[in-house]
């Protein structure tokens, strides 16, 4: 039996409305493909926990119910996995740790461990969802010994080692002499790993925010 104009009509429009978002997909992949920069692995350094806090949630801020908050700059540290082609990255699970105001790492062998802030919790554990996003409640990192402030992540993927690397503020002017940071060689990947630490407008605090987007060199086991 022939088509009606009308039910013609419309099955024509779907299929044109189709057409054109799978051309739209297949030109943002090869943007992505061409213009992701590949984050660079970092050495993850010898003061990730060595014993792990209480509370691993995201927010590092407080501690389970405690009314005392860590003392620094609150930063909300959020940014997406991603794979080359820039596909959201999910299930995987992002671990960060960072150095307390003090310059001190939840570790025993930290400088200035004596002087570490109990109400921060130094370490957080975030699962990506899938569109990839991830999100901290931190606080700013600060300098210490031999280093520019930094950001320790490494990122748990089915089927691979952990890939760790570090995330910098923009504008410190200790990241010139920063020798892990000038190990990365291309500047490219090197400023991929430098990201802004903006006032938030209108925070009442002085809160931050900082988006740090991690591309991986690879796509994981679903
Ligand atoms: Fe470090």
């Amino acid at each position: 039996m022939p088509m009606s104009p009308l039910l013609l009509a419309s099955t024509r429009r779907r299929f044109l409305q189709s057409a054109a978002f799978g051309a739209a997909l297949f030109s943002v992949r090869g943007l992505f493909a061409e213009e992701l920069v590949r984050t660079p692995r970092q050495t993850e350094g010898p003061f990730y926990p060595d014993h792990l806090p209480l509370d691993t949630d995201n927010d590092l801020i407080v501690i389970n119910d405690s009314i005392t908050p860590a003392v620094g700059e609150i930063t909300h540290l959020s940014g997406r996995l991603l794979d080359p082609l820039g596909k959201p990255v999910r299930d995987a699970l992002i671990e960060i740790w960072q150095v307390d105001h003090n310059g001190a790492y939840l570790h025993s062998r930290s400088n200035n461990r004596d002087k570490r802030d109990q109400n921060f919790q130094g370490f957080g554990r975030f699962l990506t969802g899938s569109s990839g996003e991830y999100y901290f409640r931190t606080i700013k990192p600060v300098a210490y010994p031999g280093r520019t402030p930094h950001v320790h992540f490494a990122i748990k993927t089915k089927g691979r080692q952990k890939f760790t690397t570090q995330c910098y503020i923009k504008g410190e002017p200790g990241n010139a002499r920063d020798f892990i940071l000038q190990s990365i060689r291309d500047p490219k990947a090197r400023n991929s790993v430098i990201v802004d630490f903006a006032q938030i407008p209108r925070s009442r605090i002085g809160e931050l925010a900082a988006r740090f987007d991690v591309v991986l060199g690879f796509t994981p086991e679903s």
